[in-house]
């Protein structure tokens, strides 16, 4: 594996100056800078302010100056899917091939791709409440139904035996699939090897098939460690699929790159049918999967370097948040959002967004149903993968509000 060969990121790399606001204003969409007013600071969604890693964008310029950009392969250009392959066997110790893997046009996409693959109309997939909408949208666009488990609140998050308790009651004839998010979006858990090892076993010993969303994992910090689904044992090799994607840890989410990772080459060709990719109606840009190839096998002191500027974001919005009246706040283990409780100061977080936006001019993600399911209720999401000065202000300008609430 090549991750690690180039120096470390540049010191610098993530000081204030290097977010690049004249270009966010018109390039970065989904809620942030390209869609509020000037005045407004964006911790909305989950995508760096920072420019992607030099290694990547010099291979998308060596890319393009050559200047052929024929159609690819169905399943993924063989250099990325070997480039995946070695990644996922190297950073988490995950044995796959290149056969195992199917390029997709984002994680979002390849959620949407296995669940046209794996489900029929009326089938149920467990998912946990809160997570991303993105679940329960890419499960009931393929017909099935989405069934909410607290499976992380209140001491399930640590006793798996709590957790597996939870998703007995809602267990029934048509369940069909269970799907994680490892890290896991907006709690920032990240599941012990024990407790996923239980809860995956416990899955697949009741005939259910894993989706193990790990679309965050290599934003983690020491001392959690991500462990993937896949890695638990033979039999989880063979019953989970792994989305995986490159939006988070290398900021290409404009590019909309992902993957699918599966060892069951029935399944997987099954999923590829599901991505259209045979017919060219689908299908992931070579030029996005030459952009992943860099990141992974040229990326890795980069992505190291950002985790480290995430940690101190992260503990700096933590030790932020605590002061704010009646609030509970995680420091979240993976991920760079944070979920804290605000249920003290308004019960309606959306009016409390609403009024955050009025009166701080910073937009947050309010925890409402529809972007986190119904467990989510109480709760804001803020991103903090920023800079540290702008982080600052944004702080400190919720603070002028929620200090005197
Ligand atoms: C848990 C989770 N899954 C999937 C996605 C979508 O990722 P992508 O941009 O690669 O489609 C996100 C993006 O926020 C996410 O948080």
């Amino acid at each position: 594996m090549r991750t690690g060969r180039v120096s470390p990121a540049a010191p610098g790399t993530f000081a204030d100056d290097q977010v690049p606001l004249h270009l966010l204003r018109t390039r970065a969409f989904n809620q942030r800078w390209a869609e509020q007013p000037l005045d407004v600071i964006p911790l909305t969604a989950a995508d760096p302010d920072f420019a992607v890693a030099p290694c990547i964008r010099e291979r998308l310029v060596r890319w393009c100056s050559e200047g052929v950009m024929s159609y690819g392969p169905p399943l993924g250009l063989p250099a990325f899917r070997e480039a995946v392959a070695a990644w996922m066997q190297g950073t988490r110790g995950l044995r796959c091939g290149p056969a195992d893997v199917l390029a997709t046009d984002g994680a979002a996409s390849a959620m949407a791709t296995v669940a046209r693959a794996s489900l029929q109309p009326g089938d149920e997939v467990l998912i946990p409440d809160p997570v991303d909408f993105l679940f329960r949208h890419a499960v009931e666009r393929a017909g099935a139904v989405a069934v909410p488990v607290a499976l992380h609140r209140g001491a399930c998050r640590d006793d798996a035996a709590m957790a597996i308790a939870q998703l007995k009651r809602h267990l029934g004839s048509r369940s069909r699939m269970l799907w994680l998010c490892n890290p896991h979006n907006p709690l920032g858990l990240v599941p012990a090897r024990a407790w996923l090892e239980a809860v995956v076993h416990w899955a697949i010993g009741h005939g259910l098939r894993v989706l193990s969303d790990e679309v965050w994992s290599d934003i983690v910090y020491a001392p959690h460690r991500h462990t993937s689904a896949a890695t638990l044992s033979p039999e989880a090799a063979r019953q989970v699929v792994m989305v995986y994607g490159f939006s988070k840890g290398f900021g290409l989410a404009g590019l909309r790159i992902g993957c699918i990772v599966c060892a069951d080459p029935a399944w997987l060709r099954r999923m590829a049918q599901a991505a259209e990719a045979e017919s060219t109606v689908g299908g992931a840009a070579t030029l996005s999967q030459v952009a992943a190839v860099a990141a992974m096998e040229d990326g890795g002191d980069w992505l190291r370097g950002f985790v480290e500027h995430l940690r101190a974001q992260r503990d700096l919005t933590a030790m932020r948040i605590a002061r704010w009246p009646g609030v509970q706040v995680a420091a979240p283990q993976g991920t760079f959002v944070m979920f804290p409780r605000i249920d003290a100061i308004d019960a309606d977080a959306e009016r409390l967004c609403t009024r955050l936006l009025a009166e701080a001019r910073v937009a947050l993600v309010p925890g409402s149903p529809r972007w986190f399911g119904p467990g989510a209720r109480g709760h804001l999401r803020l991103c903090f993968a920023t800079s540290r000065g702008l982080l600052e202000r944004a702080l400190d300008r919720l603070d002028t509000v929620l200090l005197r609430s």
